[in-house]
Order: C-alpha cells, then structure tokens, then sequence
C-alpha cells in the first residue's frame, strides 16, 4: 500500500494531529484495493448493543451486533473477508481518517463536525439521545433542571457527550472511555445519569429494571442518523456501501439484525 499525505481542511484539531501524525489518503481503501488485499477492516467500539457487543460464543469472546452483520454484507458485496478491529470509541474516527481501518460502524452519529474529517454513508438508522437514569430517580428526574448539580456520565468522543456538556450544563459532566464503566457508574450510584442513545438506552432497561429512561431527552438540532464512515471522499467506496444500506433497508434486513443481536447475551470487558 502506497501512503500519500494528502491532507486538507481538517476541522477537528485532535483528529487533525493524528492525521498528521499517521497522514494517508485514501487510495488504501478503494474497493479495487480492498479486494487486491482480500479483507475488509472495520474499526468499532464492541460496547454498544445492539449495535456491536461481545458474547461469548463456543466459550470464545466474539464481537457480534446490528452493525458487524451489516459489515459482513458489505464484506461480501465487495467477496472479501471481514476483519473487525476493535478499539475504544474515541480512537473510531481516528481510525478511519488515518487509513488503518476501511471503514468504521459504531452506532456513529452522522454530524457535521464529523463530516469535516470523515465522509460518511446514507443512514441506516434513527437513532434518539435520552438520558438513562436509576428507576428511583426517574420522577425526581424529569427535566434537564433538575440535573442540576448532579453528575452526568458520556462515553468519551460520543456526539451525547457533547449534547450533555450544551444541554446539562449545570450538572457535573463525567466522560468515561467504555460504555460498561458508565453504567457501572450509576448502577452504583456513583453518577446520577448516562446521556446514550436510545435504542441502546432501551437494552440496558430491558435487562435491568432499576434503570429507566429520563422524560428529559437530549434534542439534536437536526435529525441526525446512524451511518457509516469511512476516508474522506472515498466516494467508490461510498457508493459501494450506500448499496448495500439501501438493501438491507428496504428488505429489512437492519431490523432482523437489531432483533438477532438482542437474543445474544451481553459479556462486559
Ligand atoms: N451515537 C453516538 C455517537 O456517534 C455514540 C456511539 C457510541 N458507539 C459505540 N460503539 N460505543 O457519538
């Protein structure tokens, strides 16, 4: 693989000094280059079912979720192997942008200022941001002032981190790297909410009934969707992966995978 370093108008200033540290364009992952080298690298963050997860499977941890079947179907349409490298959410996009991965899938957030570093796919789902809190705070809870003074808890990178430190700006915000350490965390009363998406949310309250979901959802200016990223203006690859979006939405694959990955059982590193 030949690495140029073709960097332009990076807006993020971390992700720009990583870049310039590990500069690639992003010839390495055109799919001609991604069937010359014979896999598909996906760059993901396994604490986030349904999403992407660990389970255990023939007494192996294994990453499985929505988003590793869909990454699989674009491993395929391309007749490649799927390799999926996993990471801690906040290196995702650094990933991707820098050439190590091809692609990213992480329940990742479609928003402008990402767009600046990463080009990303048409969605593949709606996703909305609320806060999770303990079922005996929900009443005491229910609007964004009664989180006044109260500790707030994000995953590190998260566009919910960023809503949390904008809309709850009178509480303590907490950012931690895993999504496990933040339930963690108010599971044992040690922060008094987690800002996480809501299909995500919805699992952790399924499964733990003293958890539920505050009245005072996080508002995103703009609907912004669930999508895949990858370099910036890799528009074949692109193209490559909205086809295979556009099938698995309109055969309704995605929601066979959401529904697979829920009847797996949930391992915390
Ligand atoms: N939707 C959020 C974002 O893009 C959170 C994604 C977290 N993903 C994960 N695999 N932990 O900012």
């Amino acid at each position: 693989m030949q690495l140029k370093t073709v960097l332009k108008g990076v807006g993020i200033l971390a992700l720009g000094l990583a870049l310039t540290a590990c500069g690639s364009s992003s010839a390495g992952s055109t799919p001609e280059a991604i069937k010359e080298k014979g896999k598909l690298v996906v760059a993901t963050s396994p604490d986030y079912a349904p999403f992407e997860f660990q389970t255990l499977i023939d007494g192996k941890n294994q990453v499985v979720g929505a988003d590793i079947s869909l990454a699989q179907d674009i491993a395929d349409e391309l007749g490649v192997e799927l390799e999926v490298s996993t990471m801690s959410f906040d290196n995702v996009l650094t990933s991707v942008a820098g050439g190590k991965a091809d692609l990213a899938l992480a329940g990742l957030s479609k928003t402008p200022e990402r767009e600046e570093v990463v080009t990303f796919s048409d969605s593949y789902y709606e996703n909305g941001r609320v806060l999770l809190v303990r079922a005996e705070d929900k009443e005491s809870l229910k609007d964004l002032e009664s989180f006044k003074g109260k500790k707030v808890a994000a995953q590190k990178g998260t566009l919910e981190e960023q809503l949390a430190k904008e809309q709850v700006a009178s509480a303590e915000l907490v950012s931690l790297q895993a999504m496990g350490e933040a339930i963690n965390e108010l599971v044992a009363g040690k922060v008094d909410a987690v800002a996480i998406d809501e299909a995500v949310a919805l699992g952790y309250v399924s499964q733990n009934n003293k958890l539920a979901i505050s009245e005072a959802a996080l508002k995103t200016q703009e609907t912004v969707g669930t999508a895949v990223a990858m370099q910036k203006d890799n528009k074949e690859l692109q193209e490559v992966v909205n086809k295979v979006i556009a099938k698995v939405k309109k055969d309704g694959s995605y929601d066979k995978y959401l529904e697979e990955a829920s009847k797996y059982t949930v391992v915390e590193e």
